[in-house]
């Protein structure tokens, strides 16, 4: 028997909350892979973090066995900030299961990753998910699953994850209709889609086996970062780890590495072995570049050296991370930190103060700019506190983005209103059915990075979903838009704004600024500038009397309770000049009010 033919690999593409993790969960169970009364500690191992926001950041990939295939199931991470990702796990397989909510539709997430999948000729399963819900409406999704995908009705599988209707037939159309795996060498081909690091044990890697094998004990060699190490032990999760003597042509599963750094082994990564290496990697290998970036202060200066260190430990986990030294008049020492997105950037700040017990101060989050001065250098602006002086500027370019936003054809024109009101261009309006439209645009990508996707979000009454890449850097008219407190420009607050957008957003900028600043013993002038001249303002009333003036009389607990309180907070709130500003005010663009 050829063993590769018994082989199916592939993975899920859904949007967040369309049954991704039910389905999977179901799946394992029909396979006799996890018994029912495992499953919900299988659930409950999931990161704190997950868990909260409601999301699987990535589930592990399983091996099954169904009738005598065995399938392999890695899984397509949902969020846009892991794209790259999401590109190596779907090279890694041979076909998808499309999953579908039927009281939903598709999403413009789902549908950037049905092309990625198309691209890839994956052979694609639909799905329709959660059929046992009275808000289900099975014809009108078909028809977009059909618009998308050309293919019949009868192709669709009609399933309820929750309760197991139909699952079965899923796992008959995957051994019918995903072909196994080729190889056409022996040499040792090995795509990293997933790696990271365990303090124990060194980096793991999750692999898809492309040609020859991997055995256990095997020196290994990363084609494109060099770096060399061992095969401590290879096995296949199921979901729990069951070790084995070799990885062989065709399969998934973990190789435990003596590798230090998941930035020795990244994803993407071709795996050979070093005393016969294979003459050429696999294709698409990238080193996926951050292009968010924002300032990340300990709130206790004495805590810098901490940051520091906790920093570099979470970089053995997570090779997209990177930072260099910033220092602010009134934040102190610390790092400006780049990320994939705003996700990235939320979940790095979380892991930080909780594994590692840090209070932190994030600045508003904004792009890299590039910036061609007059005597012919180019530099990389990752701070607007940076930009040289305007006669010293040729010119200065900032990244765009093309973006895909899928949306109910009645909510269409507020979805133009909402490009345009970002400096975007709509592009091509397409339909999916008779009622989805595809909106296809390109926009500055700093003006996605705040409130587009809550306005898209409210202005659609939760209907439009939205995706994009970066598309290049273009020439615009920017300026630096300085925030004033009490007359002196506060450097963590400087923001790069485009002209025409530059008083509207002063304006915004002081009115939140207000918000936050809490009014001190005098009055203080709130001011947003560019080059000195002043676009807005507002002023902070001198605060009257003591706060605890109105609790007369004996109640000294109570009194002693406020003062302490008040202590608290003012030990939190950083001194610039006379004026006392909380650390709310550094990240107050990100504010959702
Ligand atoms: P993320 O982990 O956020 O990516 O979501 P997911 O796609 O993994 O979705 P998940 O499996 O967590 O399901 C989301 C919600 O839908 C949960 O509350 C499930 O119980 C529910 N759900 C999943 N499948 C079905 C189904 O077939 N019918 C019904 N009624 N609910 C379902």
């Amino acid at each position: 028997m050829n063993e590769i033919n018994h082989i199916r690999n592939f993975c899920i593409i859904a949007h967040i909350d369309h049954g991704k993790s039910t389905l999977a969960d179901r799946l394992l169970e029909i396979t006799g892979t996890v018994e029912k009364r495992e499953m919900k500690q299988q659930l409950l191992d999931q990161m704190d973090l997950e868990r909260e926001k409601g999301i699987t950041i990535k589930l592990q990939p399983v091996r099954m066995n169904y009738k005598d295939v065995q399938l392999n199931l890695i899984d397509t991470p949902g969020h846009v900030d892991f794209s790259y990702e999401v590109s190596r796990s779907l090279a890694a397989v041979e076909g998808a299961l499309l999953v579908v909510d039927a009281s939903q539709g598709i999403q413009a997430q789902t549908l950037a990753n049905v092309y990625l999948a198309m691209e890839h000729d994956l052979t694609i399963i639909p799905v329709m998910n959660k059929i046992d819900l009275p808000a289900a409406d099975p014809d009108r999704v078909a028809e977009e699953i059909i618009g998308l995908l050309g293919c019949e009705r009868k192709d669709i599988v009609e399933v309820s994850a929750k309760t197991g209707k139909n699952v079965e037939q899923i796992l008959e159309q995957i051994i019918t209709k995903i072909p196994a795996p080729k190889s056409n060498t022996n040499q040792t081909k090995a795509l990293v889609f997933d790696s990271f690091y365990d303090e124990y044990r060194g980096v793991i890697l999750y692999v898809r086996v492309f040609d020859g094998n991997i055995n256990k004990r095997s020196s290994i060699k990363m084609m494109a970062t060099g770096a060399l190490g061992e095969a401590l032990d290879v096995g296949y999760l199921t979901p729990k780890e069951n070790t084995c003597d070799s990885l062989e042509v065709g399969e998934i599963g973990y190789v435990v590495t003596n590798l230090k750094s998941v930035s020795e082994a990244r994803v993407g990564d071709t795996v050979t072995l070093s005393a016969e290496p294979a003459e050429k990697p696999l294709a698409g290998y990238k080193e996926v570049k951050p292009f968010v970036y924002a300032g990340l202060y300990p709130d206790d200066a004495d805590d810098y050296a901490q940051l520091k260190d906790a920093l570099a430990k979470l970089k053995l986990n997570d090779a997209a991370l990177v930072w260099e030294n910033e220092n602010s008049a009134v934040l102190g020492n610390g790092f400006r930190v780049g990320f994939l997105g705003l996700l990235h950037m939320e979940i790095v700040k979380e892991r930080l103060e909780r594994n590692y017990n840090l209070q932190l101060i994030v600045t508003n989050p904004s792009t890299d700019y590039e910036v061609s001065l007059t005597t012919g250098e180019d530099i990389q602006l990752r701070s607007a506190s940076d930009l040289p002086d305007p006669t010293q500027i040729n010119e200065i370019r900032e990244p765009w983005i093309k973006g895909e936003i899928v949306v109910p054809k009645e909510f269409l024109g507020k979805v133009l209103e909402l490009i345009v009101n970002a400096r975007g261009l709509q592009e091509n309006i397409s339909y999916l059915d008779d009622q989805i439209a595809l909106v296809t645009f390109s926009a500055p990508l700093a003006n996605m990075l705040t409130d587009f996707y809550d306005n898209l979000k409210s202005s659609t009454s939760g209907y439009g979903s939205f995706n994009y890449e970066l598309a290049g850097y273009k020439v615009e008219d920017l300026v630096k838009l300085d925030l004033l407190v009490a007359g002196e420009v506060v450097d963590s607050l400087s923001q790069m704004v485009h002209r025409s957008e530059a008083t509207t957003r002063g304006r915004e900028y002081v009115a939140k600024m207000k918000d936050v600043i809490p009014r001190q013993l005098f009055e203080v002038a709130l001011q947003a500038a560019i080059g000195g001249k002043i676009i807005a303002r507002e002023d902070i009333k001198a605060l009257g009397k003591n706060v605890t003036g109105h609790l007369y009389g004996g109640d000294v607990s109570r009194k002693k309770k406020l003062w302490a309180k008040q202590k608290k907070g003012k030990a939190r709130m950083k001194k610039f000049g006379k004026v006392e500003i909380p650390p709310e005010a550094f990240s107050a663009l990100l504010r959702k009010d």
